[in-house]
């Protein structure tokens, strides 16, 4: 993927094609729609047409005869008054979905100046949606030879001051194209693929390119760790589990690190309590929460953040056997906490409850983890909103704001202590399930359980990493949701 700057005007681009914007506002439309027919005589009949008028989304194809740039996309913004960066974003993803539609490789974008936004947020915006709209999980098909991709990105301007607003953006936008991009490579690869082994391996040839160290436990060091979630978990596949370390120094060395961790179940059968069969080949998703933790840090990274950030990934798959672990069982986690199993499908929140005892390790500034719990959060948040919870309100206002910024919703949800009630056991200090009501806040008090003294925050993605179908600018399958939220996070700490 490359990103250029251009501090030229429209009639001097050199791409297969190039998109303008307009508002739906009549005045400014006609005017956008006068400078076009009087610049590209061969496109005035369609810019006369009534055919395309400024709406949000809407689009027009305009054939310029032109050899360096055959096409302009006129693309429209809705009204002025309404425009907001997530619409720039939207504007963005339909240039390059129209573009991709005409096999494109290369696009120019207009990076205009708009009114309350920055030219750097505005240019960012724009090639952001661009970019993450250019996504497709197509690297098992043999079939579709001709695979002509949008590679070449540029941001066009007429402004000095806005083309060098956009420089400013660049390695941004592509370190944070590279992390969106690694967590859905990752998510939507299958257990076949990406099993706790080999995610180990992806960890350590992505901390290679990027100044991160990383350190893998071994199944080992886990046992000598006593981290008992992640062994229960593990104990009905025929495939070891393992601990992922990845360690950023962007920081000064006295810094506390932030801490992400990511739920990494590579593949989530249910165990004993089998899953029903429809559907359940989604499950090679479950580790998105181990994607989204090791693809923040590589776009922190890569965009040189000046933060100390460590990811922590504990990952396994969920396996019925004669080996597995079964419901009633008794089991010790690694901070001497026993858990009674009630249902060997609520395993993620025990591999969790290790990785967040073992965070206290680094003495955090924060943990935020990122897990696809529950199926209960699908139900109430569905596929647009992460929830949220946790302990400590500056925190979750950091993550509340930065979900603002970059249109990664969340919602919270309380920690009543009256929800503890559903996870009392009998036997063991606590139960993993505490059945069908409050599903994600039973699950997420589970955790509480197990955190150290540090501020700790909770991001139930088993919705948002998950789509159904392309949206904006997030495809089908694995989104990469929480990449961009947490590099807006570390940003602006
Ligand atoms: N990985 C699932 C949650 C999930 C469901 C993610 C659907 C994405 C889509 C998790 O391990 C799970 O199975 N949770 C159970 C917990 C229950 C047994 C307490 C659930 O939500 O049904
Ligand atoms: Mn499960
Ligand atoms: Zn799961």
């Amino acid at each position: 993927m490359k990103i250029s700057i251009l501090n030229t005007g429209l009639s001097s681009q050199k791409a297969d094609v190039v998109a303008v914007f307009s508002y739906e506002d009549e005045k400014l439309l006609a005017s956008v729609k006068k400078d076009l027919t009087s610049q590209f005589p061969s496109a005035s009949a369609t810019l006369q047409s009534e055919d395309f008028n400024g709406k949000a989304k809407s689009a027009i194809t305009l054939y310029t005869g032109i050899k360096s740039m055959p096409r302009i996309m006129l693309i429209g913004l809705g009204k002025k008054d309404s425009l907001t960066i997530e619409s720039l974003r939207k504007a963005g993803a339909v240039a390059a979905k129209r573009a991709a539609a005409c096999k494109a490789e290369t696009l120019s974008i207009h990076a205009m100046d708009c009114d309350g936004i920055s030219a750097a947020d505005s240019s960012l915006a724009l090639i952001e949606g661009a970019m993450l709209t250019n996504y497709r999980f197509d690297k098992y098909i043999t079939t579709d030879k001709e695979k002509k991709k949008l590679s070449t990105f540029t941001l066009f301007t007429e402004s000095k001051k806005t083309a060098a607003a956009a420089k400013g953006i660049v390695n941004y936008a592509s370190a944070m194209y590279e992390g969106v991009t690694l967590a859905r490579n990752l998510a939507n690869a299958p257990n076949n693929e990406i099993y706790p082994e080999t995610l180990a391996k992806t960890a350590l040839s992505v901390g290679k390119s990027a100044d991160i160290k990383v350190t893998i436990l071994d199944k080992k060091k886990i046992q000598s760790l006593k981290m008992g979630g992640l062994l229960a978990v593990n104990q009905g596949s025929v495939r070891p589990p393992v601990f992922i370390v990845m360690e950023y120094k962007g920081g000064k060395s006295t810094d506390k690190p932030f801490v992400i961790v990511g739920k990494g179940i590579t593949f989530d059968t249910g165990g004993i309590s089998i899953k029903p069969a429809g559907g359940m080949g989604d499950m090679k998703m479950d580790m998105h929460g181990a994607a989204s933790a090791i693809g923040a840090i590589v776009a922190i990274a890569k965009a040189k953040l000046p933060i100390n950030v460590t990811t922590l990934v504990p990952s396994t798959e969920n396996m019925p056997s004669g080996s597995a672990y079964v419901p009633g069982d008794i089991i010790t986690f690694m901070n001497g906490k026993t858990a009674e199993i009630d249902n060997t499908d609520a395993e993620g929140r025990l591999i969790l409850a290790d990785a967040l005892t073992y965070a206290s390790k680094f003495n955090p500034e924060a943990v935020i983890d990122l897990a696809t719990l529950t199926g209960a959060c699908v139900v109430a948040l569905g596929g647009v909103t992460t929830g949220l919870m946790g302990t400590d309100e500056l925190l979750k206002s950091r993550i509340k704001k930065a979900a603002e910024r970059t249109n990664e919703y969340v919602c919270e949800l309380p920690l009543y202590e009256e929800y503890e009630e559903l996870i009392k056991s009998d036997v063991a200090d606590v139960k993993n399930s505490g059945g069908r009501g409050a599903g994600t806040i039973t699950a997420a008090l589970f955790l509480k359980h197990f955190i150290g003294d540090y501020p700790w925050a909770h991001l139930d993605i088993a919705g948002t990493g998950m789509s159904t179908k392309d949206t904006d600018y997030m495809p089908k399958g694995g989104t990469g949701v929480g990449v961009r939220l947490l590099l807006d996070i570390a940003k602006n700490w």
